[in-house]
Order: structure tokens, then C-alpha cells, then sequence
């Protein structure tokens, strides 16, 4: 294997986005300021928690639903977050090898803390930063694993409301993906929250001193970034009920609402 790019200046002085959103899935993966910073949303969107687990299942729901609906063998995901014993859901890369056994599924992320739990559950995630595309499509460790004239999907969940310009990741996609590869990805919105500028501000205020800072966008900002990408049914959805018959839905936020969707990178006929 080619030697790893790498970042790992370790920072626990101050709250990491996946450190908050493990605690928020019931593990223990954090630190004083990644706890101060889970008060925090919490005191805001008490619904948090439950609404983390929802966008937790939707990211494995959806990306093993395109992987067996387009019949794709490779699955990039970015911004996994932390391995951690504790979460008792099965991970996206689970979700995609229970329907597609044979599938290349590698795993990038910035913050070293993700990298080093991923080791101690002998799974592997690359240091790969979003908005450094080349640092992930083109990264040496993968030793060619993946075949970029060949479609993708390509995982962004809860990963883009950490980023300052998401539309210029999405165009970057678009720019190196071969056609017919898909990206789902889910979003904190600010649209239809009770009370937003106390509760959104709030939680926005939460990740004023954190690694990343939080960006809550209505649901015409996140549909915006994608456009030239097809939206496959059933569109933008909160992720609680995104691919559910009603009756299956889980628990749909109140003061926290994350939307996901799938779309697809237009050209390639199946
Ligand atoms: C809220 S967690 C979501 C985890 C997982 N995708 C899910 O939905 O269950 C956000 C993840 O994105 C990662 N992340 C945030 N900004 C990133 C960036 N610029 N590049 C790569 N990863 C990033 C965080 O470290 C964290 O692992």
C-alpha cells in the first residue's frame, strides 16, 4: 500500500462535529467540549438524538437502495464519523456489502479521531477532506481501488452543513464523476422549524468554537446545489421518511429537521 496522506493534528480543546453526533447516537467517543457542545444542541432541539439515529439509518437505507437499483460496485463515503461500540445500527458500509457483497467501499475523512477508532475496529478510513476533492478520488493509498470512468456513489450524509460552499463540492463531483453516478446526501435544514431564530441560532451557536462550524440551510438552498443532477423519487425528504411507506416512518424532527435525497449524475443509461 502507498503511504497514507495524513492530518493529525489531534484538537480536544474543542468540539468536533463527529464527536457531537456520536454522543447524539448513544456513544462515548468524546471529550469536555464535544459534551459542552451536545448540551448545547440539545437544550435547543431536544428531538436531536432521535433525529441523528433516523439520519444514521437513512445514510445506510438509501446508499445500499442505489448501490442494488443501478447496479454499482463502488461506494465512496465521506465523512463516516466514529466507529463506536455503543451504535447499534449497521453502518453504511454493512448496508451496501448486505446487498452488494463484492462492492469497493472506501471511507474518507478530516479528522483524525475518525481514523483512529475505524483502526481499532479493523476497518480502514483514509484522511480525505470534502473540499479538497483530489485528496479523496485521487488518493494514492487507494492503490487504483477505484475506477473513475466507471459510476460511483458517492455518500455525503450530514457531511455538507459542515462545509462553507457545498455547492462547489457538488459541481466538483459532477466534474470528476462519470455519468450515471449518484450522490445521497442528507442536510440540517432550516426550513419548518418552530421558533428558528432561538432554536436554529442556538444550535448554530453550539459549533461556534468547534473544528467545523454548522450551517443550517432551507431546503431551496440544499435542492439549489444540486441542480443539473436528476433527483430520484421520492425527492427531498426528511430522512426519517425518506424511501418509507408511512407506516414505517421513524421519528420525524420537530426542532431539528435533517432532509436527505438521492441524485443522480445525468448521461449514462443503465
Ligand atoms: C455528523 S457526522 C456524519 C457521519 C455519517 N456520515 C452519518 O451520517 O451517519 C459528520 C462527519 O463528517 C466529517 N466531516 C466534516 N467535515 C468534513 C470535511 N470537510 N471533509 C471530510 N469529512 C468531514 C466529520 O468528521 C464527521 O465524521
Amino acid at each position: 500500500m502507498a503511504a497514507e496522506t495524513s492530518s493529525d493534528d489531534l484538537d480536544f480543546d474543542r468540539a468536533a462535529p463527529a464527536r457531537v453526533y456520536v454522543l447524539l447516537l448513544g456513544g462515548r467517543t468524546a471529550f469536555a467540549a464535544d459534551r459542552e457542545a451536545y448540551a448545547k444542541v440539545i437544550a435547543n432541539a431536544p428531538d436531536a438524538g432521535a433525529v441523528a439515529k433516523e439520519n444514521y439509518k437513512f445514510a445506510g437505507r438509501a446508499t445500499a437502495q442505489a448501490v442494488q437499483e443501478f447496479g454499482i460496485g463502488q461506494v465512496v463515503n465521506i465523512g463516516p464519523g466514529i466507529q463506536d461500540s455503543d451504535i447499534k445500527m449497521p453502518s453504511v458500509e454493512q448496508c451496501v456489502r448486505a446487498v452488494a457483497p463484492d462492492a469497493v467501499v472506501v471511507a474518507f475523512d478530516n479528522d483524525p479521531v475518525v481514523r483512529t477508532h475505524a483502526r481499532t475496529h479493523s476497518q480502514r478510513v483514509l484522511f480525505g477532506d470534502v473540499t479538497d476533492l483530489d485528496t479523496i478520488l485521487s488518493n494514492p493509498a487507494l492503490d487504483d481501488a477505484l475506477d473513475l470512468a466507471e459510476p460511483m456513489v458517492v455518500v455525503l450524509a450530514a457531511v455538507l452543513h459542515f462545509v462553507d460552499d457545498p455547492a462547489a463540492v457538488v459541481a466538483g463531483l459532477a466534474r470528476r464523476l462519470a455519468p450515471g453516478s449518484l450522490v445521497v446526501l442528507s442536510h440540517a435544514t432550516s426550513t419548518d422549524i418552530p421558533d428558528k431564530d432561538t432554536r436554529v441560532g442556538g444550535m448554530t451557536k453550539a459549533y461556534d468554537d468547534a473544528t467545523s462550524r454548522i450551517h443550517f440551510r432551507s431546503e431551496e438552498e440544499i435542492l439549489g446545489f444540486c441542480a443539473g443532477w436528476k433527483i430520484l423519487e421520492p425527492g427531498l425528504k426528511d430522512v426519517a421518511a425518506w424511501g418509507l411507506p408511512e407506516d414505517e416512518h421513524g421519528q420525524l424532527g420537530e426542532f431539528v429537521r435533517v432532509v436527505g435525497m438521492v441524485v443522480r449524475l445525468p448521461g449514462r443509461v443503465r
